[in-house]
């Protein structure tokens, strides 16, 4: 079974066994909405890949481990397109949570998604109570303070942050998270893995902030232009469209080489590849290159110490 089918039928099995009978229908639906729309599962799909490099010896919490993780990450795209943030409107090629539903439910639905995660591995962790430990830990260190998902997006509220801590904090701990979960779930230590977690998750958000000039809509299934809009610091603007793509290009150099020697470097090497290719297309960079479109490094300094809305 490839990656992709694996995360998305633990996806399914984890959500109803988590979710149980008698929810409120209209907040399981908004769940629902937040987790079953398409996204890309890189993050499960980064633990499934360390954990068969670690040889996968507890398969069953390898799944829970990927899905909580994916939960957490959908958490937080719901709250982060609510009016009160980014105030998206599409996501994943749909309305958001609380444009197909409302403000209350998208609260809820982010926060009971964070429950559901934990909720997930601790059902799963019985069999493996220190695994289990560690897998909490991990996935706390990804979200929470003071270099987790939560801290980075509260650099958003604060007059001056530095853009790679606020980059690395907002995304790439999330990732870290993800590879280092994929070997505590096999009995592994996840410190030779963290590199790669780390690289490739820094190198996602300067992906996505140069497709957020260099994008479309209907590609990406989510708005574009934003991070102007909202005065968010971004590589495009610090660096230049040229020097953000030369930074990405580097991290994605450096996240392959981050792959520690074990039986499934090919196959994670060609995760990566294939990821580079799917967030920054080669043909997107040589048309931009075409129509010579750039912006300066000088806005950029001005951006990322306007991080006060
Ligand atoms: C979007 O993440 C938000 C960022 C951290 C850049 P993804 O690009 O992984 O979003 P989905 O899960 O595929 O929708
Ligand atoms: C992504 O932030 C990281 C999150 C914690 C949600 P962005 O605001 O840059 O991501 P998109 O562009 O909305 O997906
Ligand atoms: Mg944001
Ligand atoms: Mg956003």
């Amino acid at each position: 079974m490839g990656l992709m089918t694996r995360a998305e039928e633990a996806l399914k099995f984890y959500f109803n066994a988590a979710a149980g009978v008698g929810a409120p229908p209209r907040l399981q639906a908004a769940m629902a909405h937040a987790v079953f729309s398409g996204g890309a599962r890189i993050r499960p799909q980064l633990c499934l890949a360390v954990a068969t490099a670690c040889g996968d010896d507890a398969p069953e919490l390898t799944n829970a481990a990927a899905v909580a993780l994916e939960f957490m990450h959908c958490a937080s795209l719901v709250h982060d397109d609510m009016p009160i943030f980014d105030n998206a409107d599409f996501r994943r090629g749909q309305p958001t949570v609380h444009k197909a539903f409302n403000e209350p439910l998208a609260l809820l639905a982010g926060d009971g998604l964070i429950v559901m995660a934990y909720q997930v591995l601790l059902r799963a962790g019985r069999q493996h109570p220190e695994r289990l430990l560690d897998l909490m830990d991990n996935l706390s260190r990804g979200v929470g303070l003071p270099y987790g998902i939560v801290a980075g997006q509260a650099w958003e509220c604060e007059t001056t942050a530095d853009l790679a801590q606020y980059q690395r904090a907002k995304t790439g701990s999330l990732f870290v998270s993800a590879t280092c979960a994929g070997a505590i779930a096999s009995g592994h230590s996840p410190e030779p893995w963290a590199p790669l977690g780390a690289f490739l998750g820094e190198a996602y958000q300067v992906a996505d902030d140069i497709r957020d000039v260099l994008g479309d809509v209907a590609s990406l299934g989510k708005p574009v232009g934003q991070d102007t809009l909202n005065e968010r610091p971004s590589s495009a603007q610090a660096l230049g469209l040229d020097g953000a793509i030369q930074h990405f290009d580097g991290l994605i150099a450096q996240a392959a080489q981050a792959i520690p020697d074990c039986s499934c470097r090919d196959m994670l090497r060609q995760l990566v590849m294939l990821e580079s290719e799917r967030l920054v297309p080669k043909s997107m960079c040589e048309s931009y290159r075409k129509k010579g479109l750039d912006l300066q490094g000088p806005k950029a300094k001005k951006s990322s110490s306007a991080l006060a809305r």
